[in-house]
This record gives structure tokens, sequence and C-alpha cells, in this order.
């Protein structure tokens, strides 16, 4: 191990002592060997899971080299499985079937409940009838709209089992959102609920589902059923206040819930009454190992959405083994994933990964913020968490309420804590280890896409030593490379293009509907190679650092700056809560930095602070990095997965209210405001 300093991190002893990957040496041979022989790595994994028929034809054959055909990946060929059958009917038939596979919390401390596997299986084998009587077969697209509820684990796995795909979009996107992704994928059945609180605001799912069927029957969108869960009868309605605002004084657009949902009955169907008349019974249908499994559509920092897909086989191995070393599961663990389904990391670390792993987890419905600040270490202190795993964007967002809202509770069973989404600067990095993790915690900081399917760069936590900020090593079965401008391989330290030389068992294989799209997007730039669109920086120690998305570098007076590195010295301050940085034209230095700053709880934005900001960025980095604007942010606009849009703060910087498809945005007013609180010296 190497000596621990303030940048270097050991694993916590507590996870080493028991891991499944114990040391570097452990973790480098089983690298090897995933990359020198794959059908041997991959194919011993294969032995945990059922397939109904083994391989037949070859284990891995793939194309990354547009310039010598289509590009294709596919594994496990001819082999046959069910992944709805390796998540649950293997741990009922092995036994299992009374062990807690989630633990809900409702968006209310008041509303919770235990599902087992056994219930698990029962009712998705009942929704599964429900959609066979309907008509919907192997390769059909089912789309759903769902809260965080255990109908919606059951709804996807129903969807598998039958053979059929399902397109899962985010319970906070719009009727036109859902509407567009319905379309594309040509949906012939949605499931969602009738509405749903988040914190103490109201989402009224069933009236904006039904204002996006409209939308898709009048571009000729036939939609057999839309099969609705009732929700708001079982659960806990935030206290309004007598002024008519919801209880923490956000104006939400109602603030009850009448019990009146309108009802077309030509279309629309209550799941419970439907459960009811049909058996629990249901076989699994024997897929090959390449069909579809389902659709997603990327969250869209940038550009038109797109239905990644992704087939059955891969998928299940990757997020299975992901899932078993990303956070070194074990038996009797309790992990907490604060993702919603909606997004990737939903799909394979609340749904896939834990239960093919037969994990018992805590399925989350509300926000971290209510009631009250410390709602995530509240329920960690209930269940007795054990691995937890979160964002980044909600750590700082948790962070500016301080310590206090932490300490209050006994979070001593955590030992594993993960991040995803977005680079996690070395502050927040800290502060989770410290006051989340009590100094006694593994980080893993996992990098990975919608687009590979798991986790694809992440440190193991009983096995490597942490640099805050770095996501350190490639996953088994990964291949990282960085390239420079022409394609040329970067040995040793540099910084570059972030791309992967072959294939993974869990990465996408298509656009659905759309090959060529997937062609150019991830395989055109450099043949040969996926493409991720991050740069990233490879260390002396070899670490691997993601600085971002290459589209958002920034080129002040011909260095390359990447807007992770100028976010985190500005968030070093300690009244800076979030940042960005964006790059607007100069006319000497080519681009200067603009930055966004929110501050944290109390502090005012005045010139001192400006002017420390300044200095910090320039002390840091360098004086050619100095910002020459520095803005107040009162919130920054993001998508609803909480990746920053810096394309709309391009705009900004410059005074152009020409900001292009905003629709994705959580919550579009901020452009507004944000435009009016430019600085006078960046209007002339
Ligand atoms: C970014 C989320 C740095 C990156 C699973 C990537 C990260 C995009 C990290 C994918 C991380 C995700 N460090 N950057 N640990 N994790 N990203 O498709 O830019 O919503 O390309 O998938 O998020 O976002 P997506």
């Amino acid at each position: 191990m190497p000596m621990e300093t303030a940048n270097m991190f050991n694993p916590a002893s507590k996870v080493s002592k028991i891991s499944h990957c114990s040391s570097m040496e452990q973790y480098k041979q089983m690298h090897d060997k995933s990359l020198k022989d794959p059908e041997a790595f991959w194919g011993e994994i294969t032995k945990e899971f059922h397939f109904e028929e083994k391989v037949k034809g070859k284990f891995l054959d793939y194309n990354f080299d547009i310039t010598k055909g289509k590009i294709f990946v596919r594994w496990l060929e001819g082999a046959k499985t069910n992944i709805c059958y390796n998540c649950l009917d293997r741990h009922v038939l092995a036994g299992k079937g009374d062990q807690v596979a989630f633990y809900w919390e409702g968006n209310d401390p008041a509303d919770a409940e235990v599902v087992t596997y056994g219930e698990l299986l029962k009712d998705v084998c009942r929704v599964a009838n429900v959609l066979k009587a309907k008509g919907v077969a192997k390769g059909d697209r089912v789309a759903i709209y769902m809260p965080m509820v255990k109908h919606l684990v059951v709804a996807m796995l129903a969807v598998a089992r039958i053979g059929a795909v399902h397109s899962i979009v985010f319970g906070g996107y719009s009727a036109d959102s859902l509407a567009d992704r319905m379309m594309d994928a040509q949906a012939s059945v949605l499931i969602t609920a009738d509405a749903v609180w988040r914190g103490p605001k109201l989402i009224a799912l069933k009236e904006i589902a039904d204002d996006a069927l409209k939308l898709c029957s009048a571009k000729d969108l036939k939609v057999k059923m839309n099969l609705v869960v009732q929700h708001m009868n079982k659960v806990t309605a935030p206290q309004p206040a007598s002024n008519g605002t919801a209880a923490n004084g956000n104006v939400a657009k109602k603030t009850h819930f009448d019990d009146k949902v309108n009802w077309d009955p030509s279309v629309d169907v209550w799941w419970h009454e439907a459960l009811s008349t049909v058996s629990s019974e249901c076989d699994p249908v024997w897929m090959d190992t390449e069909d579809p499994l389902f659709m997603l559509y990327t969250s869209g920092s940038t550009g038109k959405p797109k239905g990644v897909q992704h087939t059955i086989g891969g998928y299940m191995l990757y997020t299975a083994t992901t899932f078993k070393y990303s956070f070194d599961y074990h038996q009797g663990d309790v992990y907490f994933c604060t993702a919603d389904i909606g997004w990737i990391t939903g799909h394979s670390y609340v749904t896939y990964g834990p239960l093919l792993n037969g994990a018992t987890s805590v399925l989350f419905e509300g926000v971290p913020t209510y009631p009250h600040t410390g709602r995530f270490w509240e329920i960690i202190e209930k269940y007795k968490v054990s691995k937890f795993y979160t964002a980044p964007t909600a750590i700082r967002a948790l962070m500016k309420f301080g310590d206090e809202p932490v300490k209050k509770y006994d979070l001593s069973s955590l030992a594993v804590l993960g991040s995803v989404g977005e680079p996690i600067n070395p502050e927040a990095w800290l502060w989770y280890y410290r006051v989340v993790g009590d100094s006694n915690v593994s980080i893993v900081d996992t990098f990975w896409q919608t687009e590979t399917g798991g986790h694809v760069i992440t440190p193991l936590p009983g096995a490597t030593p942490c640099k805050p900020g770095s996501a350190c090593f490639p996953f088994f079965g990964v291949d990282v490379a960085l390239l420079d401008e022409e394609g040329r391989e970067i040995k040793g330290e540099g910084e570059g293009y972030l791309v992967f030389c072959r294939p993974w068992p869990g990465m996408m294989r298509t656009v659905y509907g759309n090959h060529e799209r997937f062609e150019t997007t991830y395989f055109k730039k450099f043949p040969g190679f996926y493409c991720t669109g991050d740069g990233a920086r490879r260390d002396s120690d070899g670490y691997i650092w993601v600085t971002g998305r290459i589209d958002d570098m920034l080129n002040v007076s011909g260095h390359l700056l990447s807007t992770a590195q100028v976010e985190s010295s500005l968030v070093e301050h300690p009244s800076v809560a979030e940042a960005a940085a964006v790059a607007r034209p100069h006319s000497i230095k080519g681009e200067c930095l603009y930055c966004f700053v929110t501050l944290t709880e109390g502090n005012s934005f005045e010139d001192k602070l400006i002017a420390e900001l300044k200095n910090k960025v320039r002390s840091k980095i360098g004086a050619f990095a100095s910002p020459d604007f520095i803005q107040l942010a009162p919130g920054l606009p993001k998508t609803r997965s909480g990746k920053i849009m810096r394309r709309v703060l391009r705009k900004i910087a410059v005074g152009d209210k020409d900001f292009g498809d905003i629709s994705t945005l959580a919550d579009p007013s901020i452009v507004e405001k944000l435009f009016e609180l430019r600085p006078k010296e960046s209007k002339k």
C-alpha cells in the first residue's frame, strides 16, 4: 500500500479484509486475464447464471473499425437466457423467496413497505400475464412513466420476462418529452401511476401521460393500453401551509390530490384490477443473448436525445459483475442507490445489478431535502445501509447545509460510498469521506455512461488507493486509451480524448432505429475506438482523471483547460457551493473564462469575494486562467439528471438569447434569471 497522504487514501480496512478483490496485485491479475482471455474470464462468470442454452457460436465477435465495415458487437452467440429469471426465479428456487429485495421508503417518512423476492416474482408474473393478454409479444416496446415505487421494478421485469423491450421515461419529463420518446420507440403500451409527491410537489403523472397519449394518437401511434398504478391513496400528503403553499414554502402547482383521475375506458386499466384476474405464474421467454432488453434516451446535455439500446446477455453479466466488485457486495449488506430508475444508474444499479446478485436494497421515492435536509442520512440510519451510491450534485447540495444534519444520525454501518454522474471535485470527495463516511469508508468514484451500461473506470473499494477526484483504473474487460486530436495514442502521462479499444459485455449495441447515428457518434472520429466524448488525463501513477465533456473544454491563450479543473478550484472557496465555467470569445486570448457561482447559505456576492475567487483560480491553475467574469448564479441550468448544460451558459456569457432547445432542463426559468444577473462589464 502507498503511504496515505492528503492526496491518497487507502481502502478502509473493514472493506479490504473481506473484499472480493483485496489488493492491487489481484486487481491487475484479474484485469489482465479479462483482456488476454475474455472468454475464460467472462465464461467463468456465466456459470453463476442460468442459461437455457449454451453459447454455440463465437463467445465474442465485433468490429470497432468503421473503415472496415459496419460496427457491431456480439457476445455469447447462440446462448439463450432470460434476465428476469436470473433476477428472481433463480433466487426463489434457491430458497431465498423470503429475503427482502427492497425496503421501499416513501416521500414522507411515515410511508414504508417491505418487498421480498418471492412477492416480486408473483407480481412480475401477474403483470407479464396482463401484458400478454393485451397481445404484447417478444420485441414489442412498452413505455414506462412511473415514480420510484416497487411497481416500477415489477413493470420492467415483467416486460423483460416476456421478451418485450422497455423504454423508461423519467417521471419528471413533460408530456411532449414522453410523447417524443414513445413515438420514437413506437410503444404499444404505457405503464404509469395516478400521481406522486416529490418532496412537497405534486406530479400528476396520469394527467401528463393523458396529454402525451393525445400527442401520440395525433401522430397515428395506436396505444393499446395505459396500465395505471393507484398510488396516491396509499401515501401521506405533505401538510399544506394555510396560505396555499406547500410545507417548505415552495409553491406547488396543486397542493392536494382529489382522487379523481380522468378515465378513458378504451385504454385505461387499473393495475390492481388487472392483476386480480390473472395467474401469478408465467413462464419466461428464452431470449437470444443479443436480443434487445431496453432502450433509454440519454439525458441530452448536448443535442437531440438518442435511444441507447442494450441487449440481454452482455448487460446481465456486466451489471452483475460491476455491482459485485465496485461496491464489494456481500450477503447481509443493505445497499442504497439514490438514482431514479428513469436514468441508467437506476436501471443498472437499482434494478438489474442488485437483483442479479440477490441483494437487499433501499428504494427511495423522495428527494434529499424533504421533509428535512438530513433525509438521506435518516434513511441510512434506519436501514443500517452499508453501501451508498449518489451523485456529486446531491453531495454538493447537501454540503451547503454543513455537517450538523449529517452528524445527527448514526452512519456507522457505512462501508462503501459511491459517486457517479460527473467529475467529483476533491472538496466534495473529502466531505463525503470525512463527514458522511467518518474517515472509515472506501469511496468509489465510478465513471460510466448510459452507453457503457455499467461502470467502466472505477476504484475497487477493497483494493484501490484513491486520489480524490480520480476515477482511478479501468474495470475488468475495459481497455482504455487516451488519444490526441490526430488520433495518436498518448502513452504514460498526458491528457486527451478518452476512448475504449474493444468492447466490454455491457456496452450499447446501437441507437434504436438509427445504426448510422450510433456509428457516427461513437466510432467515426477515431476509427478503431469507441469515443466517449469525454476528456481525461493520466497522471504519473497511471490514475485516470476524467475532465468532462470535450465540447465543454476551454481554450484560454492557447492553454486547454477542463471545466472540472476550474470549477473545483472555485468550489474550494468556503463561500461557493457550486460553480460552472464556460469560455467566452476574447479578442486577445482567443477565449476567456466566464464563471457562474452559487453561494453557500448566508454569503453575499461582493467585490471582495469576486477578487478572492479570481485569485483562487489564479493560484490553483495559473495566471492565464484567471477568470475575466464571475457572475452570481442562484441556480445552474441542469438537465433533470443533474448535469449542467454549459451550452446555455455559453450563450448567457455572450448575451445571446438564442438558447436552442432547453426543454430537457429541470427548471428552464433559471435561464432568464441568469440572463438578468449578467455583470455590467460583460455587456460591453
Ligand atoms: C459524466 C451516467 C466524471 C461523463 C452514468 C459521462 C462522469 C456522462 C462520471 C455520462 C464520473 C459520469 N467522473 N464524469 N465518475 N460519471 N460522468 O449517460 O461526462 O447520464 O460521459 O450516465 O457523465 O452521463 P450519463
